[in-house]
């Protein structure tokens, strides 16, 4: 275990590449560490954490306004609170649940399958860049009712949304890139949203069009940040949680044999992958008054940020935490998709994700998917394996070999 001491800091590069093996000299020695470079708070203890996402009066999002809203366009759901926050939440959910979940469950499969095709003769993918992010942004843009021809496009503006609200810090150079790209998925939002307004669809983004709160429409800025909102939010971690999963099953074998054997096991192992590395690492909030944390005073107006891989891993509630069992008796499958789950992957609390059962549904599809399609699957010699993100984290590549098999054998 690396030692935490007065020179720890999480912008090393060393935390960069692995934070995990400092969560638990961090949880005993630091529980509050004070990051003097972004004058922040990092908690890394479960119940800090669990106080902070629950606490909603003590806690705000009032930081989202400067880290979230210039490329959100708007203000997003997670700064918002009472009934407004409950009225459009509800209009999200309505989007990736029930009906709306099980009629999308065909279009996950075809679009992976066409995904895929190309790949499957030649026996070497990269789940990744080749597969789960376009699947993420493909799957996404029907949910919202947006051209998929129009894909690349789109996911190169969203990236550059990402960057701003999940980078720690920004040159001035990054910060315009990112502030330009909100400019254009803006511009490009407007003339679909007033298109939607005279012929509502059946999508999503009809679905806010015509929304109305207390009489009153909302306006297109209000739309496009809530588009924006549900495009950021639906696409990486799902993306990363898909390749993570195959990660942990091919270091795993004898669990990766018992998943491929019987697939109503997959559920516990996207939620075990889902404790055991979360992909959305940090969740923020500000102090709205002085609070303590282990002895620690963190002011108001402080900035916090809520460590939730190592949340994750705290043996207060699991135990060997540092070990991926699909098995774990600690964790429970069917809760961990819920308002209950005892991982804070999807956040807890007023804010906990609204895609959970959504993120189950696809990365349980498509991994069904692929099991009996990469037969022998493997990391491709050669390829080093290597995690990116301190805000959130997953594989920046995963290349994977498997037995060539005909393009078509992908086809629903
Ligand atoms: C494995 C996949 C996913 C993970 C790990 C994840 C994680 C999270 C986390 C940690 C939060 C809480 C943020 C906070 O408290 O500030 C959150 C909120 C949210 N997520 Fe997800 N998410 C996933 C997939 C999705 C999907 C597929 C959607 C599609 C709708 C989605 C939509 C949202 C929205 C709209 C919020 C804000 C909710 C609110 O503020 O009321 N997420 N997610």
């Amino acid at each position: 275990m690396p030692t935490v001491n007065s020179r720890f800091s999480v912008l090393s590069p060393d935390f960069a590449a692995d934070p995990y093996p400092y969560f638990a000299g961090l949880r005993e020695y630091a529980p509050v560490h004070y990051e003097s470079g972004i004058d922040s708070y990092f908690l890394s203890r479960r119940h800090d954490v669990l106080r902070v996402l629950t606490d909603h009066e003590t806690f705000s999002t009032e930081m989202l306004q400067v880290r979230a809203e210039p490329v959100m366009r708007g203000r997003v759901l997670a700064q918002m609170t009472g009934a407004e926050h409950t009225a459009k939440r509800k209009i999200v959910v309505r989007g990736f649940t029930g009906q709306a979940l099980q009629d999308l469950i065909p279009a996950i499969r075809t679009n992976a399958a066409e995904l895929l095709a190309p790949f499957l003769p030649r026996g070497r993918m990269d789940l990744v860049n080749d597969f789960g992010k376009p699947l993420a942004v493909l799957v996404t843009l029907d949910v919202l009712g947006l051209d998929r021809r129009d894909w690349r496009q789109i996911a190169a503006w969203h990236s550059g949304v990402a960057e701003f609200i999940t980078a720690i810090t920004l040159t001035p150079e990054r910060r315009a890139h990112c502030l330009d790209c909100a400019e254009q998925l803006e511009a490009y939002l407007v003339p679909v949203i007033e298109q939607r307004r005279r012929r509502p669809g059946d999508d999503l983004i009809s679905r806010l069009c015509t929304a109305e709160f207390d009489g009153v429409a909302m306006s297109n800025r209000d739309v496009t940040a809530l588009i924006v909102n549900v495009l950021a939010a639906a696409t990486e971690p799902a993306d990363k949680t898909l390749a993570l999963l195959f990660k942990h099953l091919i270091d795993h074998p004898e669990q990766l044999a018992e998943v491929r054997r019987d697939p109503s096991l997959l559920p516990a192992a996207i939620a075990e992958t889902l404790r055991y590395t979360p992909p959305v690492q940090l969740i923020p909030r500000q102090a709205e008054s002085d609070t303590e944390f282990a002895g620690t005073t963190v002011p108001a107006g402080a900035t916090l940020f809520c460590m939730i891989g190592s949340a994750n891993r705290d043996p207060e509630a699991f135990t060997a935490p540092d070990t991926f069992d699909i098995h774990r008796p600690d964790l429970g499958t069917a809760r961990s998709f819920t308002a209950a789950a005892q991982h804070l992957a999807f956040g807890t609390g007023l804010h906990q994700c609204v895609g959970a059962a959504f993120a189950r549904a696809e990365i349980e599809t498509v991994a069904a998917m692929l099991l009996p399609l990469l037969d022998q699957v493997r990391f491709s010699p050669g390829s080093a394996y290597r995690e990116s993100g301190l805000y959130t984290r997953g594989p920046a590549s995963l290349c994977l070999d498997f037995t060539p098999v005909d393009g078509g054998a992908a086809r629903p």
